[in-house]
């Protein structure tokens, strides 16, 4: 028989499982309250939307390619150069074109073991190779990633706060991190829940960028500005990569219904508050319901947390999801950011929330 000739990918990118996001489907007829990907419950500003439906007249026209209007209007709401900005289609992609830019064949970018998934696919993507560094108590561990640094190392991928766990490091331990890799080494520092948290120990890094060449920070609009469908994220660097990443990306890269919607998103500061508030409400209060029932919840400074279950037929973090799911509730299934006994709940509305513990409580109970 001949051989079946074919154009392959390239090494790495069948290495790459398919991205599975958070679930959208539930039973039947159930109300459906979708608490599997972390968005906000009280959607975008209403500033938002009206600046997305005027963006409707225009869509003949190309979109300002280099962002400028929002890049404006986020170098004036964190007092950063605009010309430091790169917008792009959700942080992902900027994710991805850092490891485009910045990774061949034989080089390893360092993430930790319950990292953000992106940092592998980009990896991969990219030709390079993802080394895993364990975590101590499902936090990034300074310690391991430098032990885990090589010759070959090009880039650390880090979330900060880490998303499925909700924890953080404080910002004494991201210099440490920085203050010891190779100025040839990029510190990708992931800041897509940066605005829940409420600690003063804590920094998004963004301060780092003006004194370190290799620092850069990625923030969203899909968290918190609730612009998750728009796909818009952005990133602060040094000059020598937002050039490098202005070069590979595409000339269009953000659409001028999301550079609108983004612009007015940040400039609504009350309506971001609002969120901000709303999270810090109902995260502790959610986090004590858990651990009520007899589960553990790791402490968490995001809009979202990590739920625990026992390793015990009819308690399962798989039988809880099945449970839940029938009853309208969809949270986020682990396995593969290796946690296959544990679910990820985002904070929701009250009536969300008040039913998620209620449904838990019940499972917990036994109730069919
Ligand atoms: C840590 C982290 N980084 C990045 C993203 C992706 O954000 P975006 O929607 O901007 O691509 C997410 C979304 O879940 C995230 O949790």
């Amino acid at each position: 028989m001949l051989a079946l000739k074919r154009p392959e990918p390239r090494a790495g990118v069948l290495e790459i499982e398919p991205y599975v996001p958070g679930s959208n489907a539930a039973a039947q007829g159930a109300t459906v309250f979708k608490l599997s990907s972390n968005e906000t419950p009280l959607g975008p500003s209403p500033d938002a939307v009206c600046a997305y439906h005027e963006a409707a007249e225009h869509l003949a026209v190309y979109p300002d390619g280099s962002g400028a209007a929002l890049r404006a209007v986020i170098g004036r709401a964190y007092a950063v150069k605009p010309a430091l900005i790169v917008c792009g289609a959700g942080s992902d992609e900027l994710l991805n074109l850092l490891a485009h830019a910045f990774l061949g064949p034989g080089d390893e970018a360092i993430h930790t073991v319950h990292g953000f998934l992106v940092f592998r696919t980009a990896t991969l993507s990219a030709g390079g190779w993802p080394v895993v560094v364990p975590e101590f108590n499902y936090t990034a561990d300074v310690d391991a990633i430098l032990s885990a640094v090589t010759p070959r190392t090009k880039i650390v991928f880090l979330a900060n706060p880490n998303n499925p766990t909700g924890t953080y490091l404080p910002f004494d331990e991201i210099k440490r991190l920085r203050r010891h890799l190779s100025p040839e080494v990029l510190l990708v520092l992931d800041a897509a829940y940066a605005e829940y948290v409420r600690f003063d120990d804590y920094k998004s890094g963004i301060e780092l960028v003006g004194s370190a060449n290799n620092v850069v920070v990625c923030r969203t609009f899909s968290k918190i500005y609730g612009l998750a469908a728009l796909r818009l994220g952005w990133l602060y660097g040094p000059a020598h990569v937002v050039d490098a990443l202005n070069r590979i990306r595409g000339p269009f890269n953000v659409s001028q219904p999301a550079i609108a919607a983004g612009v007015a998103a940040m400039t609504d500061v009350a309506h971001t508050e609002t969120a901000a508030k709303h999270n810090a409400r109902w995260l502790p209060w959610l986090v004590r319901e858990i651990g009520k029932l007899g589960l553990t919840a790791t402490p968490s400074v995001a809009n979202f947390v990590l739920i625990h279950f026992p390793i015990v037929a009819g308690r399962t973090a798989a039988e809880a999801d099945a449970f839940l799911c029938a009853r309208g509730l969809l949270l986020r299934r682990l396995e593969a950011f290796r946690l296959p006994n544990a679910l990820r709940l985002s904070v929701g509305t009250e009536a969300a929330n008040r039913r998620v513990i209620a449904a838990l409580s019940a499972f917990m109970g036994g109730a069919a």
